[in-house]
């Protein structure tokens, strides 16, 4: 929808009195009415990139979820602070683990005697005491743009490793790019005692999935491959890696948000895409390649958007820039200084992967 002329004027006012003061990030699913008054977009690497290397801006304004906030905040200066303008803008995978689980998961581990081999890989989208669990047991945090590297990584560490939270992007790196099999996953359920493992199991096992997913990319299935490819046919079929094994091992290409944007961008005209994430990224690559003669349309029509990256809109945005215009600190995210600490060295581990 267009956005309202008003707000999009008291947007850019503010900003402009803000000056050099402030950096806005957007993540590709954000609204367009959003999109527009983003200095950078990315996907979460990049934004986790841009966000510490801007330490001339006092105020981050994050037009994300509440994790990348929160990175935002591990990565930058003490007196940076990151603003996320509407603090019920979450995210449900990243909610499907937390620190009392994963620490009963670690007692788990402990007690079938595989604790000393298993290295956390944890994915960008955890909240940071999932990312200071990680580091201080010496593992690494991922994205969906360099899983495949962290999880080199972490097997030159380690004989196993614990992927938290979500076990599509686990499954899929570790089976459709590096060549294990399905029976060397096993899945972590927290809601199980034991997480409805034996300890044989889990000293056979390789990867030590947690049971989480995205409800958004969780959606996809197989039928609405098999479906768009009869009706389009042609078509190439790109989905993220946070969708289904099955979805994933049926589709031509996998890969992240940039890597989407890239993809589209080198593609031939008169070249047909079936995209399988978020739809205001989709809808946004529809509009902007169609004039290249590139037809694009979303994988499966029921599946709508990330509830919680549509909360932040234009009112809320143009609410967080006024008040940072008149001085005034709103929606602040701040880490505490231990998790900081611990989590800064997983992200690190994370930034400094080849
Ligand atoms: P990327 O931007 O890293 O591809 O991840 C997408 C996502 O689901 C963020 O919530
Ligand atoms: Fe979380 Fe999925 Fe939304 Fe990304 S798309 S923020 S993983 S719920």
């Amino acid at each position: 929808s267009p956005s309202d002329p008003d707000l999009v004027e008291r947007a850019r006012a503010a900003k402009e009195k803000l000056g050099d003061k402030v950096f806005v990030l957007g993540h590709h699913y954000q609204r367009d009415e959003v999109i527009q008054f983003a200095d950078v977009t990315g996907d979460s690497f990049k934004l986790a990139r841009d966000a510490a290397a801007r330490p001339q801006a006092e105020y981050i304004v994050f037009c994300g979820v509440h994790f990348m906030a929160e990175s935002a905040d591990i990565l930058t200066g003490d007196d940076q602070k990151v603003v996320l303008p509407d603090l019920a803008a979450g995210c449900s995978m990243a909610d499907m683990a937390t620190a009392e689980q994963v620490a009963e998961c670690w007692d788990v581990l402990t007690e079938a005697g595989v604790a000393e081999q298993v290295v956390p890989v944890s994915y960008m989208n955890s909240s940071a005491d999932i990312k200071a669990f990680t580091g201080r047991h010496g593992g690494t945090i991922c994205t969906s743009s360099n899983a495949r590297r962290a999880l080199d990584w972490a097997f030159e560490q380690g004989e196993k490793v614990l992927f938290l939270p979500d076990q599509h992007l686990g499954r899929n790196t570790a089976v459709r790019d590096m060549g294990m099999s399905l029976e060397d996953c096993v899945v972590y359920n927290p809601h199980k005692p034991n997480g409805g493992l034996t300890a044989d199991e889990l000293r056979a096992a390789k990867m030590i999935l947690w049971r989480g997913h995205c409800s958004v990319h969780g959606r996809f299935s197989l039928d609405s491959v098999n479906d768009v490819r009869e009706r389009i046919p042609g078509v190439n079929v790109l989905v993220h890696p946070e969708c289904r094994h099955e979805v994933v091992a049926a589709a031509d290409h996998v890969g992240s948000t940039e890597y989407i944007i890239k993809t589209l961008e080198a593609a031939p005209a008169g070249s047909k895409w079936a995209i399988g994430t978020e739809l205001n990224l989709v809808r946004r690559l529809a509009n902007r390649f169609a004039p290249e003669g590139k037809e694009i349309v979303f994988l499966d029509k029921t599946v709508c958007f990330c509830s919680t990256m549509n909360r932040i809109d234009l009112p809320h945005l143009v609410w967080a820039l006024e008040s940072l215009a008149e001085g005034n600190l709103v929606n602040r995210i701040e880490v505490d200084k231990e998790t900081e600490a611990f989590a800064k060295l997983a992200l690190e581990r994370m930034l400094a992967l080849p």
